[in-house]
């Protein structure tokens, strides 16, 4: 297992790429397809650590699962009640995604079960799914608002109207999963759009989901039917090369078949008030999730104020964007942010210091970050066991003068086990 990456300054990026599938959408087409009537056949899926805890959790409650191929599943769906008892804990190992979504899921079961994960994991905060949870009738334990967490099953749930205190579609995702099993109808209203992929997939299994306003609702009591879900790239994976490419693909890098949901794409709305040439090209039908063809050029960049109505919709791509703020021109800051010290690490915290190695002047706020752009040195970084943190650094390498080591990069393996070799393609020395 690759513990750490060096990476020496290169000078450009270029060419094709094409990135694996989307790692929201797969767990939800997992978890969809488990309890739909019927199969349901996944392609484009992504084989990461994450979406294969989500897989094997399933398994462990009686779904049937063939795996033709690595980025091809078949679930046989088990049906509304078909799900059975894990014979122990469920470890989701790495995967915040997985945990909250459960939650929701396991909340209407007739049998208890418990989530676990690894140390990052069990340090997240899990009562933004369980409180809610509760109010619909589930009964749930986290050890102090973390894992473990314990479902007990067999609990009536009823619908609830609730307004989340925080733009998370995990936990919208957890109170739709657990609103399938409730008596009447659950409501959820968003303070600021958040990825939708979930209401999205539930309508592709037959469901009758309506969002309008910011509030979703569901009634109670639907069975999904088992359907085909083509995975498309993941977004996320393809910021760290969109970054780069503005960067340093001076001839130009295309990014092939990456989902465009309008719900993630705040970084492509960030990197043009920058100053970035970046060009979409959609195809597909668009539905049920829009895909395009990105190409990116290299263009000087300068320092912007975040627009805060972009912060929900590039909740994972700030990692890749302050890289690009650190090589702008100028100060970049965002704020509104606090989410970001809850993901895998305190990627804000992680961020600025690491930034800070390589020479950068950063100031932490509590929500959010102000970078002033400047020339960066090579440097020693501690990702902290993030991806996404591993992956930010690996292209800093682009605008570094001396070599990047990362340490604890590991955890890459969750999202984009292929990062290296991706990364080496396009033109990094890593
Ligand atoms: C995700 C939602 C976001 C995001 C995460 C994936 C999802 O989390 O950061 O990587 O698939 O629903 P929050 O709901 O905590 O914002």
């Amino acid at each position: 297992m690759t513990t750490h990456y060096l990476v020496r300054p290169a000078r450009s990026v270029h060419g094709e790429l094409r990135v694996p599938g989307d790692k929201s959408i797969s767990h939800r087409a997992l978890m969809l397809g488990a309890i739909a009537d019927g199969p349901s056949a996944i392609s484009g899926f992504l084989a990461g650590e994450d979406c294969l805890a989500t897989l094997s959790a399933l398994m462990a409650l009686g779904v049937g699962v063939q795996r033709p191929a690595p980025t091809e599943v078949l679930v046989h769906g088990a049906g509304h009640h078909g799900l059975l008892a894990a014979a122990g804990a469920l470890d989701m190992g790495n995967a915040g995604t997985a945990i909250r979504l459960l939650m929701g899921l396991l909340a209407g079961q007739r049998f208890d079960s418990t989530l676990i994960g690894d140390a990052s994991l069990m340090r997240r905060p899990m009562e933004r799914v369980a409180t809610p949870l509760r109010a619909m009738g589930a009964r749930i334990e986290t050890a102090d608002g973390r894992p473990p967490v314990r479902i007990h099953g067999g609990a009536a749930l009823s619908g609830i109207d609730y307004a989340l205190p925080m733009a998370s579609a995990q936990v919208k995702s957890a109170l739709l999963l657990a609103a399938l099993y409730a008596h009447g109808t659950t409501q959820v209203t968003e303070p600021a759009p958040t990825r939708d992929h979930t209401e999205r997939m539930l309508r592709g299994f037959g469901v009758d989901v309506t969002s309008t306003g910011g509030r979703v609702s569901l009634a109670g009591g639907q069975r999904l039917t088992g359907c085909r879900i083509a995975v498309p790239g993941d977004f996320s994976s393809a910021a760290f090369f969109i970054v780069a490419g503005c960067l340093a693909a001076h001839q130009g890098l295309t990014l092939r078949d990456v989902g465009v949901n309008p719900t993630r794409t705040g970084l492509l709305q960030m990197l043009r008030l920058m100053g970035a040439d970046i060009e979409l090209v959609p195809h597909g039908a668009g539905a049920p999730e829009p895909i395009a063809d990105i190409h990116v050029r290299a263009s000087a960049l300068r320092g912007i104020e975040v627009p805060q109505a972009l912060v929900a919709l590039a909740i994972d791509e700030f990692p890749a964007f302050f890289i690009a703020a650190a090589a702008a021109e100028g100060q970049t800051t965002v704020t509104g942010a606090a989410e970001l010290r809850v993901k895998e690490s305190d990627r804000l915290a992680v961020m600025a210091s690491g930034l800070g190695a390589l020479g950068i002047e950063c100031q932490l706020l509590e929500d959010g970050l102000r970078i002033r752009g400047g020339r960066m040195s090579g440097g020693r970084i501690d990702s902290h066991g993030d991806h996404r943190i591993a992956m930010a650094f690996a292209v800093a390498s682009l605008v570094a003068s001396g070599p990047i080591e990362i340490a604890d990069v590991a955890n890459v393996a969750t999202s984009f086990p292929d990062f290296p070799r991706l990364a080496r393609a396009a033109g990094l020395d890593l």
